[in-house]
């Protein structure tokens, strides 16, 4: 596998990570043995780069990897996100940009992951009524006190991370990005390019869609978060599974699934996008990590900017409340 410097750091990554989200959430159902063993199964395959969050399974996912890393610490790099404070009754998040609540994240990640020192610590959302100089200035001081190596972020747009990086460097930007979200092409992946950051291209998969995972709305359970995802919507999901036809047709002359279709046109936009799709089971993982080999043609690219050129998906990629609290 070929290793890639990660954006400012000296790391040296996979050119996949893994996205450790549905591990922790739902609960229900949730198997943390098979989960520890996909996590186990992508350090085997050579995959060094985990993506959590301090908010996933309230501290359960964070938990969990602290498991899968028991004597695998050093083989791994993990980035974590801070979160924001969730309402008690589930409703919404609410601002997770402040120093108090970055510091009190950090040193709680800590303790859940049980290491000493973050590899990566990413604030997950600006919020337009912190100044980034604030919350950047708070990281910066986590780094300063051994608590982090890097910092990072994730959602933010242009202007905020460039105000971030006058502050301290920023390592990387974690930002939706697929075959169906084309919204980083419209600058937060030039301003990362800039100032030499990583980009992490989270829900790579469309949430499942795009690896084909569901063809009908049924297939979900109740209280599935994509439910509230305009793309599942009735009317939009008919539609977008009318694009997802093509692209298999193309992916069966790839001899590739549609899954590693959507990753392999991830990797093939740069060094610097690191997609990280989310897998909890090892027959997930072990078919997305082969899409590294796949190589897509010029011609390969063209037809899938045709298929699916950007604005080509049925409904917005997040909700209305959602889509207030990204690329700000
Ligand atoms: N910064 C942010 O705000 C943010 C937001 C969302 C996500 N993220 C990060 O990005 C990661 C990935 O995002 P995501 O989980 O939303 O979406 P995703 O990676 O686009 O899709 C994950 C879904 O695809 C399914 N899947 C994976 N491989 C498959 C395959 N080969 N064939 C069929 N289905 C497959 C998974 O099923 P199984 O789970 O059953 O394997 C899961 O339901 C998360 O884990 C998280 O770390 C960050």
């Amino acid at each position: 596998m070929e290793y890639r410097t990660f954006g400012t750091t000296d790391f040296q990554v996979s050119p996949m990570g893994l996205g450790c989200l549905r591990m922790s959430e739902p609960r229900e159902g949730a198997d943390d043995g098979e989960s520890i063993a996909a996590m186990h199964m992508a350090f085997d395959l050579g995959i060094n780069f985990l993506d959590t969050s301090a908010n996933y399974g309230q501290g359960h996912n964070h938990e969990l990897i602290a498991r899968a890393l028991k004597g695998r610490r050093e083989d791994v790099i993990v980035h974590t996100k801070s979160g924001s404070p969730r309402t008690p009754d589930a409703s919404g998040s609410r601002s997770g940009s402040s120093p108090d609540y970055l510091t009190r994240v950090c040193e709680e990640s800590l303790r859940r992951l049980e290491i000493e020192t973050l590899d990566i610590f990413c604030m997950s959302r600006v919020d337009p009524n912190v100044p980034i100089e604030e919350s950047v200035g708070a990281m910066a001081r986590l780094v300063e006190q051994g608590k982090t190596r890097y910092i990072s972020l994730s959602e933010a747009g242009a202007g905020s991370i460039q105000r971030a990086n006058k502050v301290h460097p920023v390592v990387s930007l974690q930002m939706e990005y697929s075959l169906w979200s084309r919204d980083p092409e419209s600058g937060n992946i030039q301003a990362c390019r800039d100032h030499g950051m990583g980009f992490m291209a989270y829900s790579p998969l469309g949430r499942g869609f795009l690896a084909g995972q569901f063809r009908v709305l049924d297939e979900l359970e109740e209280g599935d978060a994509r439910l509230n995802s305009p793309r599942f919507q009735p009317e939009n999901f008919q539609q977008n599974l009318r694009l997802l036809a093509q692209l298999e047709s193309l992916a069966q002359e790839k001899s590739a699934t549609l899954a590693q279709l959507a990753l392999a046109w991830l990797m093939a936009q740069g060094n610097d996008i690191i997609p990280i799709p989310g897998a909890k089971s090892r027959n997930h993982l072990e078919e997305n990590v082969k899409a590294i080999d796949i190589q897509l043609t010029k011609d390969d690219l063209a037809r899938l900017d045709k298929i699916m050129p950007p604005g080509a998906a049925a409904g917005m990629r997040l909700n209305d409340a959602q889509l207030a609290r990204v690329n700000i």
